[in-house]
């Protein structure tokens, strides 16, 4: 393939260097001109290992050229892969100067373009920019219909400064949002000869995953730094901590409770969270993230209580009172605080929970259930088609198969809000249905 690669920074040196030896003809394009004159004489300004012997070799190949003219290049090539800078603004706001100067510029040219061009965004943007910002900067200074006349594409990048050619060579996966499915065949073209899954999505999911993986990464430093603090307090090693809990590859580095829906709850989590912030504290121990983690839990709860205020329905069926399907812990259990804040605002609640039976409860778990809800004996409802016939609204707080049934058999006649995820593309429900982060 022909590409231009706008911004010869980290990013686009890497991609430039790695296009060419994979193949293809590659101009790269940047405003600053040291970093241009660098490249045209085979020499890379970006210190990465492996770098400065790609762009060495393939200056002399002749596959990788270097301009500032980024009209000219556009014009002589099939894709554009815009690499430049997203830094902050002094608010924390993105900043997308450089991407809608790289937009105007390709737009320009691709208004003279005779054939069809693609345009793929690399840079780092929040969701949504690549539609309603780089699409529209393009189209409107092509006088082109982005689909029909160019292509559209996301790609993040994932690559680490440092191993950044290792991991273009080994990427964990490539990711590929487009405008649609001509744009994503041509863009993944990029990488043929490259092993790796290979995702194709929206533009939107695309934006999201990077944030979402860097935000990851970011809270993973910071969760492991607050825990090597506590156990340093207590003359533990944090370090060989952190080492042996990494060892737990089903539920810690795995993809448990990693899924978005419903908070947390049960007899653990809750309490063990604030057991060890409180510690902390009396250790004079800094924790300001574990310390924001029963709060956030808190916000979902009262997301999905606004979730059934905005449905202006009273007679709500909730299916499943333990925190997590499968068993009858109450103890904790988000639904509890559901139904208790629902019940008190004065709606008629009913709930359907066949592991829950107030009157076989034990022990610890009867005495919660009790002193938390007194009432819920009342409000439980022992048959689940009664209590779908007798509710305007379902509500679904775990995974059980049993549910999902009972909001097909409902047949989009109730309004379904789902905090789980286990009724979705289920059915259209006759526009009833609202997913709790989807
Ligand atoms: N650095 C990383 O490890 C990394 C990893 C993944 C994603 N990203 C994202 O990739 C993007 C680029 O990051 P970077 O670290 O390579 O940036 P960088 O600052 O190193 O390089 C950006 C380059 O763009 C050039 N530029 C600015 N305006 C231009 C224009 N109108 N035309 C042509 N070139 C122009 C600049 O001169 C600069 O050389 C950012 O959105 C960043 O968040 C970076």
């Amino acid at each position: 393939m022909k590409i231009s690669v706008f911004g010869l920074g980290y990013v686009g040196s890497v991609s430039a260097g790695c296009l060419a030896r994979d193949g293809h003809h590659v101009i790269g394009v940047d405003v600053n001109s040291a970093k241009v004159d660098a490249l045209v004489n085979g020499r890379s300004l970006v210190s990465e290992p492996g770098l400065s012997e790609l762009v060495a070799a393939h200056s002399k190949t002749g596959r990788l050229r270097a301009t500032t003219d980024g009209f000219q290049a556009v014009l002589a090539t099939d894709m554009s892969l815009i690499c430049v800078g997203t830094p902050s603004n002094s608010n924390g706001s993105l900043n997308l100067d450089y991407i809608e100067a790289v937009c105007r510029e390709i737009g320009t040219a691709l208004g003279q373009h005779s054939g069809y061009h693609l345009v793929c965004v690399r840079s780092t943007v929040l969701p949504g920019t690549t539609r309603n910002m780089v699409m529209q900067v393009l189209e409107q200074q092509s006088g082109k219909r982005a689909g029909t006349d160019f292509g559209l594409c996301m790609n993040p990048e994932f690559l680490r400064e440092g191993c950044a050619i290792a991991d273009y060579q080994e990427p964990s996966q490539i990711v590929m949002g487009g405008l649609d499915e001509k744009s994503s065949d041509i863009a993944m073209q990029m990488y043929d000869g490259i092993d790796a899954l290979r995702i194709r999505t929206t533009l939107e999911t695309a934006e999201s995953v990077k944030y979402a993986c860097n935000t990851f990464h970011a809270l993973k430093v910071a969760y492991a730094n607050e825990i090597g603090n506590i156990c340093q307090a207590h003359n533990v090693d944090g370090q060989e901590v952190m080492r042996i809990f990494c060892n737990d590859r089903k539920l810690n580095v795995s993809e448990k409770y990693l899924l978005p829906g419903f908070a947390f709850g049960g007899s653990c989590l809750p309490k063990d969270c604030r057991a060890l912030v409180y510690r902390a504290k009396e250790k004079d121990v800094e924790t300001p993230l574990l310390r924001a983690v029963l709060e956030s839990n808190q916000m979902q709860i009262e997301r999905s209580i606004r979730m059934v205020e905005q449905t202006d329905h009273k007679r709500i069926g909730v299916l499943g009172l333990s925190f997590k399907s499968g068993t009858d812990d109450v103890r904790e259990s988000p639904v509890i605080v559901l139904v208790e804040t629902l019940v008190g605002r004065g709606y008629d609640v009913q709930i359907y929970d066949p592991n829950v039976k107030p009157e076989e409860l034990f022990g610890a778990n009867r005495s919660f259930l009790a002193q938390t809800l007194p009432h819920v004996a009342k409000l439980m409802q022992p048959d689940v088609d009664a209590l779908v016939a007798n509710c305007d609204v379902l509500v679904v707080t775990n995974g059980s198969e049993e549910f999902r049934q009972a909001v097909l058999a409902a047949d989009g006649s109730k309004m379904i809000i789902d905090l789980h995820g286990i009724t979705k593309h289920s059915k259209e429900y006759n526009g009833n249905y609202k997913g709790i982060c989807w």
